[in-house]
């Protein structure tokens, strides 16, 4: 039975739950999380008061990329389950009114997916290399790659087969890249879609959208740096203006349903205009937006950035997207812990240090991630929470060496330690073993988990469970326009916005307390972050001040 509003527009200001199967809770005790163990927990999930649960991919796959090397897009992983475990788990989602997204990873598949097998057993030039990028090296016998290209995880973007070609792959060896000026590839990513669209899914979270395009033409072009991008659409591997006749594919068949699907795309493009054509209505409708992720915890870039993405997401018909925290980066309490002014090498170079270097604040880290992802509930559009954060899980930065899976760390030569240390399984319960999680987690618990467990939060006023329970639950009356007004304050610390419906937000994001803006009445808190405010904004704290 499902209890899902009827409102095909539910996309657009929806809190989206971020699960990354493996370490969500493991049903069947062998370490690993799996299906059953997401419907299990789906009590825990409506009582947090979600609106949709997205899936990172649990498909088949040897996880040389924690799932996103995909051998079978339209089955489900042995060890996490089955098609029909699937089902169960949506009905129970869809039961309980939420619903669910999964991931679709169409820039590349695994190296054991059929169609890349079938590519590796025949000749150069044959229709089934067609399907990938396979190429002729350079030199004088072709020993050398076709291009200068690195790739995502370190080492170069091509490896070469035994018959002399090289293929080309963004990501891990184990992940090469599709062709998707080939029909049969565009056409099979329509069969998948449909695939999990008929088994009930409401929608789709597109990895690394942008990347989709090329342009293979030869000789091709150098880019000795991935992460620098022109925003004209002319860089010869990402948000290339092609893209967007696929996304417009996609929308066609999205439509088919009604409601139509959702989707969100995953696009790295740091141009806040180019990063919205993925999500205009005649494509996927979202995409997702970083900036909130990479700036610093500052009132001028928090407000410059939400005002600059509200206006150009209204623009565009999309509805803006915010995120703090997911499954690649390091998780925002820890990242907020760090001394001010750090960068991302410095973030890499604690993490390498297991943590001990810099000294971090943690309970300043938490503090300012409470008001971060209060300042965010509170704005217009959809909000994306990765798995735990409700907990107020840190990092795990010290994770044994021996322990770590992701390929950042071996293709780096273990320079780059990566993403497992916002992947352990979660804790749900301080006295029971493995942290209620299931049988012995894949990635090892640190002691302190036990603290952030799901049960020591459960009905304790002020923790960081209860208040996401309390914004997600107010939300509700809270998000219904999609528009703000910037209120003036006085000091250059404080943000304070207020919704057309009364209902007004300020935050503090400074280490000391701030004064209240004229005409701010405090009997009107109904949520604060931090410490209760008297007679003052308390220091990086974020306030809900219903009408
Ligand atoms: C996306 C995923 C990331 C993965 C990569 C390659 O960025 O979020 O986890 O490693 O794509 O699929």
């Amino acid at each position: 039975m499902s209890t899902l509003s009827p409102d095909s527009a539910w996309w657009r200001q929806a809190a989206v739950y971020q699960i990354y199967p493996r370490s969500f809770s493991d049903a069947n005790g062998d370490g690993m999380g799996d299906l059953p163990g997401v419907t299990a927990r789906m009590g825990y999930l409506s009582a947090l008061g979600i609106d949709a649960i997205w899936l990172s991919p649990f498909y088949p796959s040897a996880l040389a990329d924690g799932g996103y090397d995909v051998d079978d897009y339209r089955n489900v992983d042995p060890r996490l389950g089955s098609l029909s475990d699937f089902n169960a788990m949506v009905s129970a989602a869809h039961a309980s009114g939420i619903r669910v997204i999964v991931d679709i990873v169409p820039n590349h598949s695994s190296n054991r997916h059929e169609w890349f097998q079938a590519a590796l057993a025949s000749a150069p030039g044959s229709p089934e290399r067609a399907r990938y990028h396979f190429l002729d090296g350079l030199g004088a016998d072709g020993e050398l790659p076709p291009s200068d290209w690195p790739s995502h995880f370190g080492g170069p973007a091509w490896t070469r087969v035994p018959d002399g070609q090289w293929y080309l792959h963004l990501f891990a060896t184990e992940q090469p890249d599709f062709n998707w000026d080939h029909p049969e590839v565009r056409e099979d990513f329509h069969t998948t879609l449909r695939f999990w669209a008929d088994r009930g899914v409401d929608g789709f979270r597109v990895d690394v959208a942008h990347a989709l395009i090329k342009d293979m033409s030869l000789p091709l072009r150098s880019k000795p740096a991935l992460e620098i991008l022109v925003d004209d659409g002319t860089d010869p591997l990402f948000d290339r203006d092609e893209v967007h006749e696929v996304f417009a594919g996609w929308r066609s068949v999205l439509n088919e349903y009604d409601p139509p699907k959702a989707a969100v795309a995953e696009a790295w493009v740091p141009f806040t205009n180019r990063r919205l054509k993925y999500a205009r209505p005649t494509e996927l409708g979202q995409a997702f937006n970083f900036d909130l992720l990479q700036a610093p915890f500052s009132a001028v870039e928090f407000r410059s950035i939400a005002e600059k993405c509200l206006s150009e997401a209204d623009a565009s018909g999309a509805s803006s997207t915010w995120v703090f925290s997911n499954h690649d980066v390091v998780r925002h309490p820890s990242r907020y812990a760090l001394p001010d002014g750090s960068t991302l090498a410095d973030l890499e170079a604690w993490l390498l240090a297991d943590g001990a270097t810099p000294v971090v604040d943690l309970a300043r880290g938490l503090r300012r991630a409470r008001a971060a992802t209060l300042f965010m509930l509170g704005l217009p559009g959809s909000a994306y929470l990765y798995q735990g954060e409700e907990l107020g899980l840190f990092e795990v930065a010290d994770l044994p060496a021996s322990s770590l899976q992701d390929p950042t760390w071996f293709r780096t030569g273990n320079k780059v330690k990566g993403r497992d240390g916002c992947r352990v399984p979660l804790p749900w319960s301080a006295s029971t073993a493995n942290f209620g999680f299931g049988g012995t987690p894949w990635l090892p618990q640190p002691e302190w988990f036990g603290e952030h467990a799901a049960d020591v939060q459960d009905g304790v006023a002020g923790s960081t469970l209860e208040m996401y329970r309390a914004a997600l639950k107010l939300r509700g009356t809270l998000q219904t326009s999609e528009s703000l007004e910037w209120l003036s304050s006085p000091g250059a610390s404080v943000v304070h916005y207020r919704r057309p419906n009364g209902w007004e937000v300020l935050t503090n994001f400074a280490a000391v307390p701030a004064a209240l803006p004229a005409g701010v009445d405090l009997s009107k808190v109904v949520l604060s972050s931090g410490a209760p405010a008297t007679e003052s904004i308390p220091a990086e704290t974020t306030l809900w001040l219903a009408p």
